[in-house]
């Protein structure tokens, strides 16, 4: 795993947005694993002026998102499909039929999960995905103790999980308490994998995950035998390293 240490969540951004900016350049037709949450907010503004620049398209591009709520409608200002559309796909030249979001509002949620695979497949898998990591060590919404070998599926969301969301809504009985997620090995099969990381609240997660076991009960640690890691991290979320 390469680590970039930056100084704050401001150059995290920048960085990462050069980053996805050079394989929106170099790739004939990329295809991006992305992330909601706020983590990645400021990368997606980076990209924007990007584009705007006219130093980006994303005319060719295709995205996958990594989870969705379970149950809550496309429309829902809560729904990640939702989050999408506002911070980056309405404001950039992507093809609305070319990003997709797990299908939290199925009506038979397995048979979703199993498509949602096939068309990443289909695409010839990830170039590129971005992760955010919770407090629990969650990547996507792959909870501790999920099987490493798990592809997209639907799961119980933590009580610390929808605590953490909670924010994002009226109250925490609003938070949906499942979701549908890219799992661990879809996650893996990406070529490249980037961890976004800021601030001292996950500073203890991310050091076991750099300096600790490969464990199921830390899910983001898997990415330890990942052959293309890159974490960005700022200082604050890098203070608990050995
Ligand atoms: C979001 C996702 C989650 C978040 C994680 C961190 O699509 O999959 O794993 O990346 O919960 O969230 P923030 O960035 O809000 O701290």
């Amino acid at each position: 795993m390469e680590v970039i240490k930056v100084k704050n969540y401001d150059e995290l951004s920048e960085k990462a947005s050069e980053l996805i900016a050079e394989k929106l350049q170099k790739l004939a037709k990329p295809v991006l694993g992305l992330a909601t949450g706020s983590t990645p907010e400021g990368l997606y503004q980076k990209l924007i002026e990007k584009y705007k620049c006219g130093d980006i398209s994303f005319k060719h591009a295709q995205s996958f998102n990594l989870d969705e709520y379970v149950g809550l409608k496309k429309e829902d200002p809560n729904s990640y499909r939702y989050y999408m559309n506002e911070k980056l796909f309405q404001h950039v030249d992507i093809s609305p039929e070319q990003t997709y979001v797990p299908a939290g509002d199925a009506a038979a949620p397995e048979k979703a999960c199993k498509e949602y695979e096939e068309k990443i497949k289909a695409a010839g898998n990830i170039d590129i995905q971005i992760l955010g990591i919770g407090l629990n060590g969650h990547i996507g919404f792959n909870e501790p103790h999920t099987p490493f070998t798990a592809e997209t599926h639907i799961v119980d969301l933590d009580a610390s999980t929808r605590q953490a969301n909670a924010r994002f809504f009226d109250s925490l009985a609003d938070v949906p308490t499942q979701a549908m997620t890219m799992g661990i090995a879809t996650i893996m099969k990406s070529k490249e994998i980037l961890l976004l990381v800021s601030g001292e609240k996950k500073a203890d997660t991310l050091a076991q995950v750099i300096q600790g076991e490969v464990s199921e009960a830390l899910p983001a640690s898997v990415l330890q035998n990942h052959p293309h890691v890159t974490i960005i991290a700022d200082e604050a979320a890098l203070s608990s390293l050995k």
